[in-house]
């Protein structure tokens, strides 16, 4: 795995003073990030400091107000979210967003990655290729035995792996996993890392992770950014950032805390 000190590759992923304004609201100023071909990188922050609208504004759901964003070095600032996501750029939500009455298998054929979906889409002829994709990544997932069941009915983990499908259904070459591991069991935790570093090391994924779980970020990250306020804090290795005082500070106050959970 590479990190950014010793890459001298083109980044994946860049922002340049990336700044968000919601009316007199600055929920991002002046924000500059790259993230290399094959890293997994961990985005962090005390609540509210602005790392969902970062997601928002890479995967273009949000204007950005000011800067720019470049994927596979083109600039994305004024992109679609549909153009963004074929051009290989994938994201999961904070809160997940799954249909609830329809099949894990049915969920995975609408990913609304593709842009512009809409339900009548499910009573069209699809390909072939694509159901086989499907099923392939619901194997990959450990889904097999819920593929018919509604998705309502899964437990929060798998609701979570289940966005994850959704995602790597276009075969996105970056995957923005927004609290991934919020609402699951411990054992499913274990499956969604193990997933990740599976993607990771053979199917070529890199990966930007919003976590509030510093034990997730530490065991899959190389590199951590962590926000604060709208701006960035610190960057650095997962160590580097845990012993930073400024980012204790800005979590738990002056005198400190040790919870496992930022
Ligand atoms: N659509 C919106 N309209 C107005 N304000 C917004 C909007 N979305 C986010 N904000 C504000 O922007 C700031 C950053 O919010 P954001 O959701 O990005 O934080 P976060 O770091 O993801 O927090 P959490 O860890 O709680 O998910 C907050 O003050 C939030 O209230
Ligand atoms: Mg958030």
């Amino acid at each position: 795995m590479t990190t950014a000190s010793m890459n001298t590759q083109q980044p994946l992923l860049e922002g340049r003073n990336v700044s968000k304004f919601f009316g007199g609201l600055a929920a991002l100023t002046g924000v500059d990030f790259a993230v290399y071909p094959g890293e997994v990188v961990g985005l962090i922050g005390p609540n509210g400091s602005g790392k969902t609208t970062l997601f928002d504004c890479l995967s273009r759901v949000q204007t950005i107000s000011a800067g720019e964003v470049f994927f596979k070095g083109q600039d994305i600032t004024n992109k679609k979210p549909f153009q963004v996501a074929h051009m290989g750029l994938a994201r999961t939500f904070q809160v997940i967003r799954v249909y609830n009455k329809l099949t894990v298998l049915q969920n995975m054929l609408l990913s609304r990655q593709y842009g512009n979906t809409s339900i009548r889409k499910l009573f069209r002829p699809y390909p072939d290729v694509l159901e086989e994709r499907a099923h392939e990544i619901i194997h990959f997932l450990l889904l097999d035995r819920v593929v018919n069941e509604k998705a309502g009915n899964l437990s929060g983990g798998q609701k979570r792996l289940l966005e994850i499908g959704m995602a790597l259904m276009p075969d996105p070459e970056l995957i923005l996993l927004d609290e991934a591991t919020s609402g699951v069991n411990p054992t499913l935790i274990e499956t969604i890392k193990d997933r990740i570093m599976e993607l990771n090391q053979n199917y070529n994924k890199t990966f930007l992770l919003i976590e509030h779980n510093i034990q997730f970020i530490g065991d899959l990250c190389s590199r951590v950014f962590v926000l604060n306020y709208g701006q960035k804090l610190a960057e650095g290795t997962p160590q580097e950032i845990m012993e930073n005082q400024e980012v204790i500070e800005a979590y738990f106050g002056a005198d400190g805390g040790d919870d496992d959970d930022w």
